[in-house]
């Protein structure tokens, strides 16, 4: 394989927009459809930029939208190379891009890295050749073994999947060999590396067409049996030093849950996710999730910080970001999403709207880079009781569709939405009455959109509540206190009990803390009082002095 740079050579700094990035998620089908058949279209986020810009997100990452037969939702792809026809051309795609350059705003794909779908051509070519090796395959001379799908075509034997049934993995190789396992490849034998060479392909391709990047999709799940990923992190850091070469404004952002492992491993960033990675998603779960929304069966019942009772803890959170930023030390990023595609909304049951804004105080001034999913920032809900979608299903409590249903824009039809009849829309719209809209919040100064656009545009002008400044914690709990930059005083208080106490840092000589966003929280220079559901940041003029 031809390496433009030794295997051995040190990675690249992240490009330096990554830490100014604050990240929109958009689920393309659900978010503004310009055709009006019901399914949102690249040409409808393209007609909505200007909500972004004047938002102050600068950079948008999108889910699959190449060509699939949607059984996941778009995360079974059948050509990497195509947009799917529901959201567009590449045409379309071309102008996403400029327009959004111009308002400053990069886009970032979804690279579906461990699997295709069973439609892909691939597929359908080993379906027919036995010595076909991109996908990892039993000869058919014993029984299926446990965790694979029996062929559904002329070849014998039976392939693994990696997530749904339709989603066959790529094969990258085995980091361990078994005799009772002929199936297990090297890394390095003919299928893998085939497929290691079409993620470049495929990366360089949408690239050069001016894209930023990509979030990769199950991005650990590429080696098979691998302890500590070290076959996975190779395969990654050549993919990396490449990049770094070829397309070094470009970035990769995983969908893995470990920073301490994935960056090292060639990533710029990686999401904390509520599953997967230090203590199974503990860490994130210990923020947001109440009980409500998107529920797995193997998880344990635990309080959250973010709930109005005040039974959880920041700590456990806290911790999980503090080992991964040792492990960093500055070489990529920990993005912080309140909740995407996978996981229930913020305003899920029984967290009110009341308790959003604390929230969006607390991720958009912690040192991680921000990610809003679409809509978050009016409060959208996570719809309970929706049917399974294109794959939204997970378990018995465990339904996607929640938490993609389509953006609310204003109050006409559909809301604004799509000229569709309403039966032929992607998912229903949330039924409530109440339901939030852009136009309505954009209308109103004090509504939860505009603190969001207050704050995105606090952290971007303020570089000490970036991912570069420090962070000194003074109290957790109900309120958590830090200081950020030395100077920048946060306070949130996530519960419905009020707080008062003694103010846990001393502020410089002649000072006086200035609120620079703040509700129902009070600073003086001794005491420090929080309403239910409080935040506030205030400017301490100069270096405070922790008590
Ligand atoms: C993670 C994606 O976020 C999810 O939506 C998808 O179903 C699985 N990976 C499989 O690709």
């Amino acid at each position: 394989m031809h390496h433009t740079t030794s295997p051995h050579a040190a990675l690249a700094p992240a490009p330096s927009w990554l830490s100014e990035a604050v990240l929109y998620q958009i689920y393309p089908q659900s978010f503004a459809d310009s055709d009006g058949d019901g399914i949102g279209d690249l040409a409808g986020i393209t007609a909505h930029l200007d909500h972004l810009s004047w938002l102050g997100v600068n950079t948008v990452w999108l889910n699959p939208c190449f060509a699939s037969p949607f059984r996941d939702g778009g995360y079974d792809v059948s050509d990497y190379f195509s947009i799917a026809p529901r959201y567009g051309t590449d045409d379309d795609l071309a102008t996403l891009v400029d327009a959004a350059r111009r308002r400053g705003i990069r886009i970032l794909l979804d690279l579906v890295a461990g699997h295709t779908s069973d439609r892909h051509a691939w597929f359908q070519h080993a379906l027919h050749d036995p010595d076909d090796h991109r996908y990892i395959w039993t000869d058919g001379s014993g029984p299926v073994p446990e965790g694979f799908a029996p062929s559904p075509g002329p070849r014998p034997g039976a392939y693994l999947p990696n997530f749904f049934v339709s989603q066959p993995a790529l094969n990258f190789g085995y980091t361990r060999s078994n005799a009772d396992e002929p199936w297990r490849q090297p890394v390095d034998a003919e299928g893998p590396r085939a497929n290691r060479a079409a993620l470049r392909e495929i990366m360089d391709h949408w690239l050069r067409l001016g894209l930023s990047g990509f979030r990769v999709d199950m991005a650990s799940s590429l080696v098979k049996d691998d302890p500590g990923h070290v076959e996975t992190t190779a395969l990654w850091q050549e993919l990396r030093r490449w990049l770094d070469g070829a397309h070094p404004e470009a970035v990769l952002l995983s969908e893995w849950g470990d920073p301490a492992v994935s960056v090292p491993a060639g990533f710029h960033g990686d999401f904390f996710l509520q599953f997967g990675g230090p203590d199974n998603g503990l860490p994130m779960r210990s923020l947001w999730s109440n009980g409500g929304g998107t529920v797995d069966t193997a998880w344990e019942p635990q309080d959250c910080w973010f709930h109005a009772d005040g039974k959880g803890t920041p700590d456990t959170f806290v911790r999980a970001w503090q080992n991964a930023e040792a492990a960093l030390h500055g070489t990529g990023h920990v993005v912080l999403p309140t909740s995407n595609h996978d996981f229930s909304r913020l305003a899920t049951e029984p967290r009110s709207r009341a308790e959003l804004p604390a929230a969006f105080a607390f991720q958009l001034t912690w040192p991680t880079l921000p990610a809003l999913y679409y809509g978050e920032e009016i409060g959208m809900r996570y719809v309970p009781g929706l049917p399974d979608h294109e794959g939204s299903r997970l378990g018995p409590q465990y339904n996607r569709a929640g938490s993609r249903t389509p953006m609310q824009w204003d109050d006409t039809a559909n809301a604004g939405f799509s000229t569709a009849p309403a039966e032929d829309l992607y998912l229903p719209l949330d039924p409530d009455h109440d339901r939030p809209t852009v136009a309505a919040q954009r209308d109103d100064p004090d509504s939860l959109l505009h603190l969001v656009r207050r704050l995105i545009a606090l952290r971007r002008t303020t570089p000490e509540l970036g991912p570069t400044g420090s962070v000194r914690i003074l109290n957790t709990g109900y309120p958590l206190v830090h200081l950020r930059g030395g100077r920048y005083l946060v306070v949130v208080n996530p519960r419905r009990e009020p707080v008062t106490m003694p103010l846990p840092c001393t502020v410089p000589p002649g000072a006086v803390p200035r609120p620079l966003e703040t509700s129902g929280v009070t600073v003086t220079d001794s005491t420090l009082s929080a309403e239910g559901f409080g935040f506030g940041i205030h400017d301490l003029g100069a270096p405070g002095t922790p008590a």
